[in-house]
């Protein structure tokens, strides 16, 4: 017997990569903790300290060839590869949206994946428009390998730029029947109403390391590391508990 549910959407946090070893950041050792927000993660701060702000993308990028996919990111993987093999119906569906710029989704194999805050592993050329998929660093001398011209950004989204894919994330968010936050302190829109918006239609489930405080829009919050909640929920979910 399987799940009853068709149509799932999951929004994953950095709470979800925490044990991979990368650094959440509101969290009392979080990278606002370490650097602020202000001065890397605004068109202003890239306007007024380009170096600064590819520098400090340039180390979270460098930081992924040391961490690896855990248990979490791969138990959606497995839910995915089960989906795409029928197991919860013929016209299943499930959509990631993760607001992290990490690929640790990518490499533990999840492809029904969305980056709504953009990716570390790409640039974006600012002359133009050029996503390129990117390894290494880059700075304010970098050529864009499209055009040539050296206008190379971190080809993520900062504070007051509009999240990427909000079209294709709002048509699944109507039609799901099952909403998870995972890792999430659902405190940066859009993406903290994501959970009010399909709880009109859908079941919504916050697995979460503690609760978030006045989260009270989930019908049901477990509190929990993410390598051991959401492996058990995947269990339970294709094993229609
Ligand atoms: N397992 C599950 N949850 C965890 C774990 C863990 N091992 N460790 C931490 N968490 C939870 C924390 O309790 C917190 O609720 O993950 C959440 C992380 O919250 P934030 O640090 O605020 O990260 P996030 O919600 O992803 O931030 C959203 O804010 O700064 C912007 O663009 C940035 O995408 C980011 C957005």
């Amino acid at each position: 017997m399987t799940s009853s549910f068709r149509h799932i959407v999951v929004l994953t946090g950095a709470g979800i990569s925490r044990e991979s070893g990368l650094h959440t950041f509101r969290d009392l050792d979080g990278i606002w903790a370490q650097v602020r927000l202000e001065d890397v993660c605004t068109p202003e701060a890239f306007e007024r300290d380009p170096a600064g702000v590819h520098a400090f993308y340039n180390a979270r990028r460098a930081q992924l060839a040391d961490v690896a996919p855990n248990d979490a990111h791969r138990a959606l993987a497995a839910l995915e590869a089960a989906v795409t093999d029928g197991r919860l119906g013929a016209d299943a569906s499930l959509l990631v949206v993760t607001q992290n710029i990490d690929d640790l989704h990518e490499r533990a194999g999840t492809r029904s994946l969305l980056h709504m805050h953009g990716e570390l592993r790409r640039v974006r050329c600012n002359s133009c428009g050029a996503t390129p998929a990117w390894d290494g660093p880059a700075d304010g001398r970098t050529p864009c390998p499209a055009c040539g011209r050296t206008t190379l950004r971190p080809d993520v989204v900062w504070f007051g730029e509009v999240p990427m894919h909000m079209d294709r994330i709002g048509e699944a968010l109507g039609r799901c029947d099952l909403f998870v936050s995972i890792g999430t302190s659902g405190t940066v829109y859009p993406a903290a109403g994501f959970c009010e918006f399909a709880g009109r239609h859908a079941r919504t489930v916050e697995l979460n390391l503690e609760p978030t405080p006045g989260r009270t829009a989930f019908d049901e919050q477990q509190a929990g590391p993410a390598t051991v909640l959401v492996p058990r929920f995947v269990s339970d979910l294709l094993d229609g508990r």
